[in-house]
């Protein structure tokens, strides 16, 4: 945590929602530092003076650090481009290495805006005061409440969710049967020993998930089921959620988890041994019958120290368009946020069925859960 941030009783930040009237009034200062150099006050520094806020404003290129890995995402920057000559320079990493590099880089940060894929780290990033709290009316109608960072009592918002992924089961269709793996909890009974293919437990995919069946069930009940998994499991955990569903194809693995996106990315590819893979494997949205399936969020925002804010909240902004949304299912098989967006997915409509039922708990918790699943993670030896 950042010490040197005042905070409000709920423990996040308090200064950042004023930084958009910071930049305002400094452009107002740097207006009368005119009037003064017109009078003949004609100093260095005030040239400075100046010159700063004209930097601050000029919108020509974007710093964005994006934890979004998918090369299909070209597109979309490039039309944000086309549409408002915002060039867009990319850091990519992770989602830990992005707040790792935020914390580090602190107010020298040439970072504007933020994308994370998992909402556990955005509402980390958020309660460590990485993130501009802005207030837009643009967002704030286009992105459902619960989407979103809760907006504080000034009007501003953190972050805010511009897509959903599912976390679903696939399996093996020689070898399982559906109703044996339609839920999460089932996936630790003995009935399906040696059959579970899983990245590995600590990465921000499971740890969400984790997190949320702690809400539904409870720490004691989550910890024995992790448990369970771990028992269940047919190799030690290793790979993304394509090498897993691939495994579940070769007849390794009878059962895995994996990020709907990457399933519906096979579903729809032309290449012959993709089809191969999807001809083999069963697909569950689990808890379909009880709480609902898992889903997570990729989201955005202003990084804290944007010297570009204003074509920032634009950038959020466009992700919020329905062109950028239905990108993101189109492009990337996610579904969309922003209300009455509609898409054209036909593998987002195969999979699901069309509509599935998700589960509801804020993604606050989900965050908080975190640190007491990695101990349980820890405990029962979930690599
Ligand atoms: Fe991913």
């Amino acid at each position: 945590m950042n010490a040197r941030l005042n905070r409000t009783p709920n423990g996040l930040p308090n200064r950042q929602p004023h930084r958009l009237a910071t930049i305002r009034s400094r452009t107002a200062g740097a207006l009368s530092a005119g009037a003064l150099l017109a009078s003949g006050f004609l100093a260095a520094g005030l040239s400075a003076l100046w010159t700063a806020p004209a930097r601050a404003q000029s919108p020509a290129v974007l710093n964005l650090y994006s934890a979004r890995h998918y090369s299909t995402d070209e597109a979309l920057y490039a039309n944000f481009t086309k549409a408002t000559g915002i060039r867009i320079q990319r850091v990519d990493a992770d989602d830990a290495g992005i707040l790792a590099r935020l914390q580090t880089e602190g107010s020298s940060s040439p970072a504007d805006v933020v994308l994370l894929v998992d909402a556990a780290r955005l509402w980390r990033a958020q309660i460590d005061g990485l993130f501009l709290p802005v207030k837009s009316t643009v967002l704030e109608s286009a992105i459902p409440p619960t989407l979103r960072a809760k907006t504080e009592a000034d009007g501003t918002t953190a972050w805010f969710g511009f897509s959903t992924r599912a976390r679903v089961v696939v399996y093996d269709k020689a070898k399982v049967k559906a109703e044996d793996v339609d839920t999460y909890e089932e996936l630790a009974e003995p009935k399906n020993k040696g059959r579970l293919c899983t990245r590995s437990g600590s990465h921000p995919y499971n740890l969400s998930l984790f997190g949320s069946m702690v809400e539904h069930m409870g720490p004691e009940k989550t910890e024995a089921w992790l448990r369970g998994l771990v028992a269940n499991m047919a190799r030690a955990p290793k790979g993304g959620d394509t090498d897993q569903i691939k495994a579940v194809a070769s007849g390794e693995c009878g059962v895995a988890l994996t990020n709907s996106y990457y399933l519906a990315r096979l579903l729809r590819s032309n290449k012959p041994e993709d089809k191969a893979v999807v001809e083999r494997i069963g697909i569950v949205f689990p808890n379909q019958s009880s709480w609902g399936t898992h889903v997570n969020i990729a989201g955005g925002a202003v990084a804290r120290h944007s010297k570009n804010t204003a074509a920032a909240v634009k950038f959020l902004e466009y992700l919020a368009s329905a062109d950028a949304q239905r990108y993101f299912a189109d492009g990337n098989n996610e579904w969309p946020v922003a209300k009455g967006v509609s898409f054209d997915n036909p593998a987002l409509k195969a999979m699901s069925g069309g509509a599935f039922k998700t589960e509801v708990i804020p993604t606050s918790v989900v965050g908080m859960n975190q640190v007491k699943v990695q101990q349980m993670l820890d405990r029962v030896g979930f690599r």
